[in-house]
């Protein structure tokens, strides 16, 4: 891929990829959930497949690839704060319903940044569940990342739950926007605030049930969810901060300052 692709061009080459890995490719579902009373609005790529991650509904296929409008509730008071957080975004994922998981996930992740986007592996970090030991293995045994890189989060960072339904612990990819962007106190790493080290995939592996008394339940088959922020990669390719800057949205603020 060119070193300054386009957003669009970024979101055909994930679709393509996945679709090579034998993915079916999906449209994005409507940013309203169907069937959902649990959502306000859809914030994740895997908010409307719930259903084929319980086993509730038959997928049409084991694995699904999609590019997913979305709008995130909790981020909202964030936004115009930061670089990196946006009120409507897109957000790419692939899914897995019972098929691959964890070491599939991860290997697929690794050669899509680095390989086909070819992001310099000096800028990406790693984050695990702190008590994900398996992650961590292969992260630091089959990719061969140094294990001063991978960086252990708990519960608010690393468990991805969205309302009641599917969840699990996750393992992230981050890309480190330089230390000017940091805040500069000590500890600032992954999970911190500031704008340095931008969260641009999360690998969900998928296998509780958050049920609507609070409780967790094992899922029948795990599975797994992803979600690559559409925009993040892009600041990521085309070498900017923000994501007001990128190719798609610099347009409308330029437009909307202008007025
Ligand atoms: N479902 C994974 C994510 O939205 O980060």
């Amino acid at each position: 891929m060119n070193s300054c692709p386009s957003t669009d061009q970024i979101r055909k080459t994930f679709l393509d990829f996945f679709a090579s890995k034998d993915h079916l490719i999906l449209p994005s579902y409507s940013l309203i959930p169907e069937n959902d009373p649990t959502l306000l609005l859809v914030g994740a790529g895997m908010a409307p497949l719930k259903p084929y991650f319980t086993g509730e509904r038959r997928p049409p296929h084991p694995r699904i690839a999609t590019c997913q409008k979305c709008l995130r509730t909790p981020d909202i008071g964030q936004v115009g704060y930061t670089g990196r957080h946006a009120t409507f975004f897109e957000m790419l994922g692939n899914f897995s319903f019972g098929d691959y998981f964890k070491e599939q996930a991860i290997i697929w992740s690794w050669e899509f940044v680095t390989e086909i986007l070819q992001l310099s592996r000096e800028r990406l970090w790693i984050s695990i569940y702190r008590e994900d030991e398996e992650s961590f293995e292969i992260w630091s045994r089959e990719i061969g990342i140094a294990e001063e890189r991978i960086v252990r989060l708990g519960d608010e960072d690393n468990f991805w739950e969205i309302g009641p339904g599917p969840c699990g612990p996750c393992s992230e990819i981050y890309y480190d926007l330089g230390p000017e962007k940091g805040c500069g106190k000590p500890g600032c790493t992954l999970g911190c605030d500031c704008d340095r080290y931008l969260e641009v995939w999360n690998l969900v592996f998928t296998q509780f049930c958050r049920e609507a008394d609070g409780s967790l339940t094992n899922l029948k088959k795990t599975g797994i969810d992803t979600g690559a922020g559409l925009e993040r990669l892009a600041m990521a390719m085309q070498g900017v901060t923000s994501l007001y800057e990128i190719d798609l949205i610099s347009p409308i603020f330029k437009h909307f300052a202008a007025l």
